[in-house]
């Protein structure tokens, strides 16, 4: 089994899904359940003897040795973090204790699980830390997409958390030999996302008739993945990734955001057209992020040459899969936006 940390939140709720459908393969997942985490997203596999869940804190050294030492995962796979930048800048405090106390506690459990193993298990134990571009900082419009050599040059709290985070698994590899892969990867979007970050925000805002904040002009430019993409990326680098290597991730898929403003009112008009008129009516510029990164692209060649990954969902697929998602799904964002999820914990996971 593995040990996947975060996985009720947005990208890693996607990866137990998917690596459960796909590999069979059981999942401990740990997770505090912040905002962020919500087993609603898992009801799927309530009952299910292929996912055991606890709720806990990756600071918490105790929990970690405990739960290594019961369940003996061949991997850990961590996605748990403060993630939405706009929080990061109202409040860094829990970014640096979870992203970067959380991924040290992580790794001296893992270390400390990893130097009593033996033969195989030893050898084929991974710790695989899912990372970020944000680290690498911001781009001029000519310049170059980010390989995995860039400098890193990380500027709102939530990339100089994350930033730390990778430096410590690297230093985890080189110092005490842990055999860790890192992978940086792009915007994510997809099914799950919570509403506070661009396309899901969007979607929500405009089926409820309230404006569309764009933040400055609009022209930043980031990298978009198909979430599931990215799941696929995260088990090619954990089965093929040569240890202590980084992995970009990314979707080749640059677009500034009042682009994707503009597509998610072409599709809903389309799909939901609304009798008040073109969602368009709804757009509103507003203040711009302090800090805010102009632009973000990712070169994703070494993962595809090394280990054969490619996106499979073009942004035109992947934006059509996830609105109807969202037009599909409005009891889950009603309970993440009224915060009855949070009830769900209670009502389906005593035990
Ligand atoms: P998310 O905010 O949706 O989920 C984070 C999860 O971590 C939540 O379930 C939360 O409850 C849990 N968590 C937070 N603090 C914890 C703690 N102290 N102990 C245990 N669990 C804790 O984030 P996401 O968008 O799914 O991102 C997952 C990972 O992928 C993060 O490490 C993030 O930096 C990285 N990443 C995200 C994106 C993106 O576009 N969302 C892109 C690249 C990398
Ligand atoms: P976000 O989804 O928060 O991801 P990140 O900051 O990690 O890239 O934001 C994506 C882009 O969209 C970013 O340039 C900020 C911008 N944005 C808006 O213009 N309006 C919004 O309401 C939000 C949430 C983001």
């Amino acid at each position: 089994m593995i040990l996947v940390t975060g996985g009720a939140g947005f990208i890693g709720s996607n990866f137990v899904l998917d690596w459960v459908a796909s590999t069979g393969e059981a999942v401990l997942n740990l997770d505090k359940l912040t905002y962020a985490g919500n087993l609603e997203t898992l009801e799927s596999l309530a009952g299910d003897a292929r996912h055991t869940f606890v709720q806990g804190d990756i600071v918490d050294r105790a929990l970690l040795d405990g739960l290594l030492a019961a369940h003996r995962p061949r991997a850990i796979v961590h996605f748990a973090a403060e993630s939405h930048v706009d929080r990061s800048i109202h409040g860094p405090g829990e970014f640096v204790r979870t992203n970067i106390e959380g991924t040290f506690t992580l790794l001296e459990a893992a270390r400390g699980y990893w130097s009593g193993l033996d033969g195989a298990a030893r050898d084929g134990f991974r710790f695989l830390h899912v990372s970020t571009d944000e680290v690498y900082g911001t781009l001029g419009a000519k310049d170059a997409a980010f390989t995995e050599d860039h400098p890193y040059a990380p500027n709102s709290p939530y990339s100089a958390s994350k930033a730390a985070s990778d430096h410590l698994v690297r230093a985890w590899h080189h110092t005490y030999g842990l055999p860790v892969v890192t992978t940086n990867c792009s915007n994510n979007y997809g099914p799950y996302q919570f509403p506070e970050k661009l396309i899901p925000l969007m979607i929500v805002n405009a089926l409820a008739g309230k404006g569309l904040p764009v933040y400055g002009d609009g022209m930043q430019v980031r990298d978009w993945l198909y979430v599931t993409d990215h799941c696929a990326a995260i088990r090619a680098v954990l089965e093929g990734g040569r240890l202590g290597e980084t992995y970009n991730i990314g979707g080749w898929n640059e677009m500034p955001n009042i682009n994707i403003v503009h597509a998610i009112c072409r599709a809903l008009n389309d799909l939901r057209p609304d009798a008040a008129g073109d969602y368009e009516r709804l757009v509103t510029y507003v203040t711009d992020r302090p800090g805010h990164d102009r632009r973000y692209a990712i070169d994703a060649s070494k993962i595809e040459r090394e280990l054969g990954w490619r996106p499979s969902e073009t942004f035109e697929t992947g934006l059509r899969k996830t609105i109807e998602w969202y037009l599909s799904n409005p009891q889950w964002v009603g309970n993440v936006q009224s915060g009855a999820y949070r009830e769900w914990v209670a009502k389906h996971y005593t035990s």
